[in-house]
């Protein structure tokens, strides 16, 4: 951002500072006169790093009407004023590791301290609410004031004074004034229930937590913010006729023997490493606190040192707020494009203005389906709060609607497939409830040439054929370009490639050279062969995944019995009852395999894939498994697959499956409730597998 700031002229920067001061006073006003931001805390902050950065290029720009130059906002008018009698100011941003690392560097610095000199820090959560100063004339509550803008706040006395955790009074050894300052803050659960109320009695819900506790605190009716359970934290002070402490620890201990209720997380770090791990254990712990918090405030423990540091600006030199990445952010949703699953789901995908939340870049969302853009009232154009959780796909949490200026508009859910068949899409009814599917689905199948690069993606997947050196990416180029557009034509391609009709030909691609394109077809071949229960998998019947085509591969053995039987499911009969009959498959299955085999362009694109390769035969024992020619017993009450399911599997692995623990059985898989067979298998030196690590030995 650096260099691009000092290559504006200085009139592009002044008319950027300009339109960002006044973008920034609007979002103050929002925040601190109407407790109704408009934007996130993230984007607020971003929008003032852009101005300081400004500044800093251009200190021209730099003048008292800055939004750098002051904290907050003016007091509204709706309450009296009050004048700090020490500044109450606002606190510098960490956003990594290394921020904090440079805040401690730039300390010792400037303190002049020694490589091995110690320096302390308390380290306590950011709470989420609003500052609030309360001033005590020899132990009596006298004023109690908001921030404002940091110079002048608003006497909210009287409201303060409803506060459980604060004291009207101060007993024993207390200074003369004695400003202490700190936090006012809901509870998670409160807020929950004071939106409850708003809610019963038709008023509007507060937003979040601090806005509702500013809400509150701000009621020109005090009556109103007694029925509100504010609450209080105390971690700093203002004017003091004598010293606390001569620590930050020990002043805020002070104020806890006072009657403050202090944070029982504050905690004292020696180190940057010390400070890093408690805000990852207070991030970890985020959650549970009960209580918002947005990041961790660092402070120079010694007293004297916080003096000798001052200011800078509107924050302490000596203090710094380590933010937590926002797990949500606000954004703009540019677009909505659908995508065509393997099945011919269309799924919506919000393309987003790419935003970092929790510290990864977001560009699409998932809108899951139609009911669910219904539901939110999502619109082209929207303003939304996405949110990221650890490695799900990012959602829509809601839209800001308060945001809309009429330029968006309202997405129409496709009724046919984007693909350029432009099949007809629809919604499946359940046949016995009646019930609408959330789906929509394109109904073109393999017709269908989205469905079918899908399908093809499927089939070259790790559990399917899974041919080295042919992902998803390379088989996606294929098929574009026409070179694959079927199972069938993969084991071709070398043939075609050697004959000249592939041009260019596969090892001057880009991404190819001689040796790659070698090796494509060298692990193309090898798959010439395949085991049915994969076979089966590959061909990405609906409904009909790894297991099931275990199951279906153990139950007929081959492929020209499966196919059989298959081609028979659809009708009403015995071979329907059979394959029903199995254990471990519905009428969704069999359904989806009858229908499967009933549509001629999938059996015609079958017939020529069976040309090319060969299926093996299920009971094809293996030899090269690590079970082969073992002793396997299982006993106890298996979870994982039935006993007749593990017989079979440990079978075709060429294991030998026995009853009785004997001195010959190489494996005891015990599930639990294991008794006799587990015991005699100790005794004699068995080597006992739980079900989880048989299927890890047996590779899944
Ligand atoms: S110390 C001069 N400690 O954060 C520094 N502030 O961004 C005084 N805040 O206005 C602030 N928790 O409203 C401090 N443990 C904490 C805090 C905290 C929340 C708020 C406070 C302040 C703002 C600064």
């Amino acid at each position: 951002m650096k260099a691009e700031i000092e290559n504006l002229s200085p009139d592009a920067a002044a008319a950027e500072h300009a339109r960002l001061a006044e973008e920034i006073a609007a979002h103050d006003r929002a925040y601190y006169d109407d407790d109704a931001p408009r934007i996130s805390d993230a984007e607020y902050d971003a929008l003032r790093a852009r101005l300081e950065a400004l500044e800093a290029a251009f200190p021209d720009l730099k003048h008292e009407a800055s939004p750098t130059q002051r904290v907050g906002a003016k007091p509204s008018g709706k309450f009296a004023e009050v004048r700090h009698a020490v500044p109450m100011l606002s606190l510098g941003n960490a956003f990594t590791d290394e921020d904090v690392a440079a805040f401690e560097t730039r300390i010792r610095r400037f303190l002049n301290l020694k490589d091995d000199e110690a320096l302390a820090f308390t380290a306590e959560p950011k709470i989420d609410g609003l500052s609030a100063a309360l001033r005590y004339e020899k132990g009596v509550l006298v004023t109690g004031a908001t921030r404002g803008d940091g110079q002048t706040g608003e006497n909210v006395t009287e409201n303060l004074k409803t506060l459980d955790e604060i004291p009207r009074r101060l007993a024993g050894n207390v200074p003369d004034v004695l400003e202490v300052r700190g936090e006012v803050y809901l509870s998670h659960a409160d807020f929950a229930a004071l939106n409850d109320a708003q809610e019963k009695a038709g008023k509007p819900a507060y937003k979040n937590p601090r806005n509702a506790a500013a809400g509150s605190l701000r009621q020109i009716d005090p009556h109103v913010t007694k029925t509100r359970p504010l609450r209080f934290f105390a971690y700093t002070w203002g004017e003091l006729s004598e010293p606390l402490s001569d620590t930050q620890f020990g002043a805020v201990e002070r104020l806890k023997a006072l009657g403050f209720t202090t944070n029982a997380d504050m905690k004292l770090c020696e180190g940057v490493e010390a400070l890093l791990a408690h805000y990852r254990d207070l991030e970890a712990r985020r959650a549970e606190l009960g209580y918002d918090i947005d990041g961790v405030v660092y402070k120079v423990n010694r007293l004297d040192w916080q003096e000798r540091l001052g200011f800078v600006a509107r924050a302490p030199r000596w203090a710094i707020a380590h933010k937590f990445s926002p797990e949500q952010a606000v954004t703009k949703l540019n677009t909505i494009e659908i995508q065509v699953g393997r099945t011919g789901a269309l799924t919506p995908v919000a393309k987003l203005e790419p935003v970092t939340v929790g510290g990864v870049v977001v560009s699409n969302a998932t809108l899951h389906n139609e009911d669910e853009i219904a539901r939110k009232d999502v619109r082209v154009g929207d303003f939304v709060t996405v949110q990221r959780a650890g490695d799900v796909i990012p959602q829509i949490v809601e839209v800001l609607k308060d945001r809309r200026d009429g330029s968006e508009t309202v997405f129409e859910f496709p009724r046919v497939c984007p693909c350029p068949l432009k099949t007809p899409a629809e919604r499946e009814v359940n046949p016995r409830t009646g019930e609408v599917n959330a789906v929509t689905r394109c109904t073109g199948e393999f017709a269908c040439p989205y469905q079918r690069k899908e399908h093809l993606k499927h089939f070259v997947a790790r559990k399917a054929f899974d041919i080295e050196g042919l992902g998803e990416k390379q088989v996606e180029a294929f098929y574009e370009e026409g070179i694959v557009k079927e199972p069938a034509d993969i084991f071709t391609l070398a043939a075609r490639n050697a004959d000249g009709a592939i041009t260019p030909p596969i090892a001057e691609r880009e991404g190819w050279g001689a040796k790659s394109a070698a090796n494509l077809f060298d692990s193309i071949e090898a798959r010439r062969s395949i085991a049915l229960a994969r076979f089966i998998n590959a061909l990405g019947i609906r409904h009909v995944g790894e297991e099931t085509s275990r199951l279906l591969a153990r139950t007929y053995g081959d492929w020209t019995t499966f196919e059989a039987a298959a081609v028979k499911a659809a009708d009403e009969g015995e071979a329907r009852e059979a394959m029903l009959g199995i254990d471990g498959l519905g009428d969704t299955a069999v359904d989806a395999i009858g229908r499967f085999f009933a549509e001629d362009h999938n059996r015609a694109a079958l017939k020529r894939l069976l040309d090319q390769v060969k299926v093996e035969d299920a009971e094809a024992v293996a030899t090269d498994s690590p079970v082969a020619g073992k002793t396997v017993v299982f006993t106890g009450a298996l979870e994982r697959f039935t006993r007749d399911e593990a017989k079979a599997r440990a079978q075709s692995l060429g294991a030998k499956v026995a009853g009785s623990v004997s001195a010959k059985t190489d494996y005891l898989v015990a599930g639990p409730g294991a008794g006799s067979k587990l015991k005699k298998a100790t005794e004699l030196g068995v080597t006992t597998l739980t079900e989880d690590e048989w299927l890890a030995l047996i590779g899944g």
